[in-house]
């Protein structure tokens, strides 16, 4: 039996930005959930950055330019997308919205946005593939996987993800540990009966840690386990979808990547989540997509809250981008509804930004547009 269609919730009409979803989602979400959703690592330094540094780079307008028939389309991994805007992986969204994964997986379809479903989603991976799968208008459906210590439960995971119409993996290398998150840890959050890792059920039970003294938790226990590149090479021979791989932040692995044959990275801090006082992934993503050259894909995520920041995103030498604390403050505020505007608002930003900078397709889209490309990005300044 298919699971019920999520349910319709109004989208309050003082809500007009991705920043006003945040307040909205904010007031009506319990303080504990929200300061898991919302929180970062530390002092959250890294959160703020991301968003700064997009802020910081100043677009420099062109005028008069023919733009009729222009467009946001562009092909990913072989796939037409209709704007290059996808949702990023996001654990556990039965804490924000009860329909959850269900609702952000029908919002991105009806909007044509990519959706990467999280290993930690709180619902199946084949339920919310078959809600979509038959949609000729929806974006790629990608799985985000976070390699378990059994082998076997990895490829069972793949197998699945294939057999439920994903069209890529996207393995999420940033995080072996969890981050420390301060404003998690002083709320108390815990996670509610309800709401569990759907898609880990059956992962059979570690051995307890048990250390001897003088040992290390971290790389004693923890670390003996996390994947290296030895394991993506061999993930990437196992696979039969194509492996990007989330959370490279220097050019030097962006290389490795494609040495160990990723499909793709994607430029990411983990929404500074992981580690505190990491820089932003603006400030990386110019040297990571110089390093890989056009050979594949280059995604970035982290603070995109604007069409502005999608446009400069891409005058740094992005694909496309992905949002991630956006998708729950939607859910949290309007369930499917919310989500799908929130993909509308920031292509129609992106679409005013091109026409507003002079840009036609996202191609124009280059350092040329930004007052204050970063070193090395620099851009013809002044009259020819
Ligand atoms: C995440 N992120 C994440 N990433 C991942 O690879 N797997 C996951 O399960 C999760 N889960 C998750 C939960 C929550 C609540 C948040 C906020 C984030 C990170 C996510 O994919 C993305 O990298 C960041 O959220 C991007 O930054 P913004 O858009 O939130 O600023
Ligand atoms: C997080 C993990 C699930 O960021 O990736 O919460």
């Amino acid at each position: 039996m298919r699971p019920p269609p999520p349910k319709l919730m109004p989208v309050p009409p003082e809500v007009v930005t991705l920043g006003d979803y945040e307040r909205a989602a904010q007031q009506r979400l319990d303080d504990r959930i929200w300061a898991y959703l919302q929180g970062g690592a530390g002092d959250e330094i890294t959160l703020s950055a991301n968003l700064a540094a997009w802020q910081a780079l100043s677009l420099w307008p062109r005028v008069l330019r023919n733009l009729a028939g222009g467009h946001t389309r562009s092909t990913l991994l072989g796939r037409e997308m209709a704007h290059p805007i996808l949702l990023a992986p996001v654990a556990f969204q039965q804490l924000a919205h009860a329909d959850g994964e269900l609702a952000t997986v029908h919002a991105a379809a009806a909007q044509g946005a990519g959706m990467v479903v999280s290993t930690q989603a709180s619902m199946p991976l084949e339920v919310l593939a078959d809600a979509v799968r038959a949609d000729p208008f929806r974006g790629p459906l990608w799985f985000q996987l976070y390699l378990q210590y059994d082998r076997d439960f990895n490829l069972d995971l793949v197998r699945r993800a294939q057999l439920a119409g994903y069209e890529a993996l996207v393995v999420t290398v940033d995080a072996p540990s969890s981050g420390v998150r301060d404003r998690e840890r002083r709320s108390g959050f815990k996670m509610p009966p309800h709401v569990h890792a759907a898609n880990l059920a059956g992962l059979p039970p570690r051995a307890p840690l048990s250390l001897a003294m003088g040992q290390s938790p971290v790389f004693d226990g923890l670390l003996t386990h996390a994947p290296n590149w030895a394991d993506i090479e061999w993930l990437v021979a196992a696979s039969p979808l194509p492996v990007l791989l989330k959370g490279i932040m220097h050019p030097e692995d962006a290389q490795q990547a494609l040495r160990s044959g990723a499909a793709g990275v994607v430029v990411s801090n983990h929404g500074g989540r992981t580690l505190d006082t990491v820089v932003s992934t603006a400030a990386v993503l110019p040297g990571i997509a110089r390093a890989v050259a056009g050979q594949v894909p280059v995604l970035v995520d982290g603070g995109v809250r604007r069409g502005t920041d999608v446009l400069k995103a891409l005058a740094l030498g992005a694909d496309a981008v992905l949002v991630g604390r956006p998708v729950v403050h939607a859910l949290a505020t309007a369930g499917a509804q919310g989500v799908a505007h929130v993909i509308r608002l920031l292509r129609d930003e992106l679409e005013i930004a091109m026409a507003l900078t002079g840009c036609a397709t996202l191609a124009d889209i280059t350092p040329e547009v930004l007052f204050n490309p970063p070193a090395g990005l620099e851009a013809h300044k002044g009259v020819q």
